[in-house]
């Protein structure tokens, strides 16, 4: 079992596959981001080892990352040899939705059922402004072929002050007659840049109560463990979410662990990794070994992210592109 010294069971693991986005999100990463060599990269191998492990520990729920992870070759052998583990009940992935919509069937074969897509903007000029890519057609079709093969789409807008906060009730219309969920996103200070942030003023009070200027909002009972308040306006076929992601309200019941495309292991978005995982594998170390020392990184995973952050050894803030979100 995964369990850290607060007794939170640790059951979802996220696994960024690439650092090579085919975006340059100004909120994520700088265009003249350096990428890492392939050597560097754990392969599909290592991850399964690794989830296969894992699961016995407890984890079944896994959501592979990476920006598009769909830039890596191969990405659906890696999803048919997840999909084999039988006690991960749930795979799923987030992506940018570039090249999503070529990998329907292979989705299919690996019984994804969810994805979640990041689309920020209905409009292909500030798209283009903000990924500083024309693929504004790419990720639309993306995400109707998503809808209509009837996968669960979370649509996550960030939002941004100035950019985009004048499309927040566009992004509510499309609740009300496709059976989506649109999350909005507090931004996060993970861009790449080493930008110190001062707070953002469009939290998610300010989101929701600009929501609710327009909209009766219904409060949901939130999934355990979720990162999300949810909300339902009535008749609408979808329903509406707002993540804290700066404010850090909701970490007390996180039950996440995240590997990076080179194999750190990071117990908080927001905190240093604790070790390195395609290292100890690399290294030759025992599945018991392994076992053991991941157990024993789990215990100290920090109760929010303001105690991760304050453990920072650096002050500088890498890209969510590396992080894997
Ligand atoms: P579900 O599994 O559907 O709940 O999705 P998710 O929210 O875990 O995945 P997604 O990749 O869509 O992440 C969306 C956003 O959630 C990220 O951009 C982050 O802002 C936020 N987020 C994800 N994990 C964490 C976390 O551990 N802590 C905090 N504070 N925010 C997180
Ligand atoms: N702040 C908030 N969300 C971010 N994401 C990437 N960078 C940031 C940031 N700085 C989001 C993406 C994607 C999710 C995995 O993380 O939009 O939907
Ligand atoms: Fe944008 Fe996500 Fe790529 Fe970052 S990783 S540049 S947020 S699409």
């Amino acid at each position: 079992m995964l369990v850290d010294k607060f007794g939170r069971k640790i059951n979802y693991v996220r696994i960024a596959v690439t650092d090579r986005c085919n975006l340059r999100c100004s909120y994520c990463m700088p265009e003249n981001q350096h990428f890492l060599e392939r050597e560097n990269l754990l392969t599909y191998e290592e991850i399964s080892y690794l989830l296969n492990i894992l699961s016995r520990e407890g984890v079944n729920k896994v959501r592979i990352t990476g920006g598009e992870p769909f830039v890596r070759k191969d990405i659906s052998f890696l999803l048919k040899e997840i999909a084999k583990i039988d006690s991960i009940e749930k795979l799923t992935i987030t992506t940018n939705g570039v090249l999503t919509s070529s990998y329907i069937n292979e989705l299919k074969d690996a019984h994804i059922k969810q994805l979640n897509l990041s689309l920020d903007t209905l409009n292909r000029d500030k798209f283009l402004l903000l990924t500083k890519r024309d693929e504004f057609e790419a990720v639309q079709t993306s995400f109707h072929s998503l809808v209509k093969n009837n996968f669960l789409v979370k649509l996550n807008m960030v939002v941004m002050d100035e950019f985009n906060t004048n499309e927040i009730y566009d992004f509510v219309e499309l609740t009300r007659n496709l059976p989506i969920s649109v999350r909005f996103i507090e931004e996060m200070p993970f861009n790449g840049q080493g930008n110190s942030y001062s707070g953002i003023k469009w939290n998610y009070q300010t989101i929701v109560s600009h929501i609710r200027e327009k909209y009766h909002l219904r409060k949901l009972q939130d999934p355990t463990n979720a990162i999300a308040l949810h909300y339902k306006i009535n008749n609408f076929a979808g329903n509406i979410a707002v993540i804290p992601a700066y404010s850090r309200t909701l970490c007390g019941t996180c039950n996440r662990l995240r590997i990076t495309a080179t194999g750190d292991l990071k117990l908080c978005l927001y905190g240093d990794p604790v070790l390195n995982v395609r290292d100890l594998l690399r290294s030759g170390i025992s599945e018991e070994n392994l076992i053991k020392t991941i157990q024993n990184a789990v215990l100290n995973k920090p109760l929010n992210g303001f105690e991760a952050e304050k453990q920072k050894t650096s002050s500088f803030h890498e890209s969510m592109s590396i992080i894997g979100g």
